[in-house]
């Protein structure tokens, strides 16, 4: 489930499903996009915060939901959520650590401030689950990390540490685990003191050359996203996932 608390002018976005991971549901995406569109017209919030528990973050997309339930459309929970991330015009801070898989890695590229445990473990497995890159990351990871740095964690799609996401760019800083939600929201409540339009304003010029590119990314990944998801290789990829075994993928 996902909890939201706003206090001293910060919202904070709580991924609260501690028996899968915090593994992300349609019904989990669609209440985070609803407090980020609610956040962007509220005065009372200056700054939103999304974190997990103090050792996950999050395993990303439900498995079993990606199995069962029909592929993404532009107006499917989870495309809501990301245009949200996307086109959010207030800053954006995440804490991380444990696992922060998929789209729980993706959506940090779309954070103003990441700050990160050394225990967080990053992973884009999208590739080893016969899927593409979603939330823009297909441009926004090489456009942040450079072309070989995000071919790398994009193509093998295996789990890298808080260093390595440092070194890629997208983590602002790696503050020790004792230390994570306390100096995130240091960090939320240091923004959220500052002449709130000048933030908004030098946010909207930073993003306003790349973010039409990170837009029509989503929309062009969304597309192969979908047909992949009912491909052979996914099923097999997930399917084995479930049954805790090593997907085979030889006949493809
Ligand atoms: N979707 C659905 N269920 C998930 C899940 C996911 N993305 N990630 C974990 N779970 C469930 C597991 O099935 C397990 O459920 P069970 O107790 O009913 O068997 C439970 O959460 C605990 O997961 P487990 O794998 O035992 O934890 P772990 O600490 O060994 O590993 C992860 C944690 C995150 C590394 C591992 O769960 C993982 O790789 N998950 C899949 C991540 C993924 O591929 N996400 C999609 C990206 S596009």
């Amino acid at each position: 489930m996902i909890k939201t608390e706003t206090k001293d002018r910060v919202l904070r976005i709580e991924i609260a499903r501690p028996e899968k991971k915090n593994a992300l549901t349609q019904e989990m995406y669609a209440a985070m996009a609803d407090a980020l569109a609610h956040a962007d017209d509220d005065a009372n919030v200056r700054v939103v915060l999304i974190h997990g528990a103090r050792d996950c973050f999050t395993a990303g997309n439900d498995l079993k939901d990606f199995l069962n339930r029909p592929p993404h459309t532009e107006t499917s929970p989870t495309t809501r959520f990301l245009r949200g991330i996307a086109n959010f015009g207030k800053p954006l801070l995440a804490a991380v650590n444990g696992p922060a898989v998929g789209i729980g890695t993706t959506m940090l590229l779309h954070c103003d401030l990441v700050y990160a445990a050394p225990g967080a473990r990053f992973q884009m497995p999208f590739v080893p689950l016969g899927l593409v890159p979603e939330a823009g990351s297909s441009f926004l990871l090489p456009y942040i990390a450079g072309y070989q740095r995000a071919a790398e964690l994009l193509l093998l799609g295996q789990p890298f540490d808080a260093d390595k996401a440092y070194a890629a760019g997208f983590v602002t800083s790696i503050v020790p685990e004792k230390e994570l939600f306390e100096g995130a929201r240091a960090g939320a409540l240091a923004i959220a003191a500052l002449p709130p339009a000048a933030v908004r304003a030098t946010k909207a010029l930073m993003r306003s050359r790349f973010g039409p590119r990170v837009n029509e990314a989503m929309t062009e990944e969304g597309k192969v996203f979908s047909e992949r998801l009912t491909s052979p290789e996914a099923r097999e990829a997930m399917t084995a996932f479930f049954e805790k075994r090593k997907p085979d993928f030889s006949r493809f």
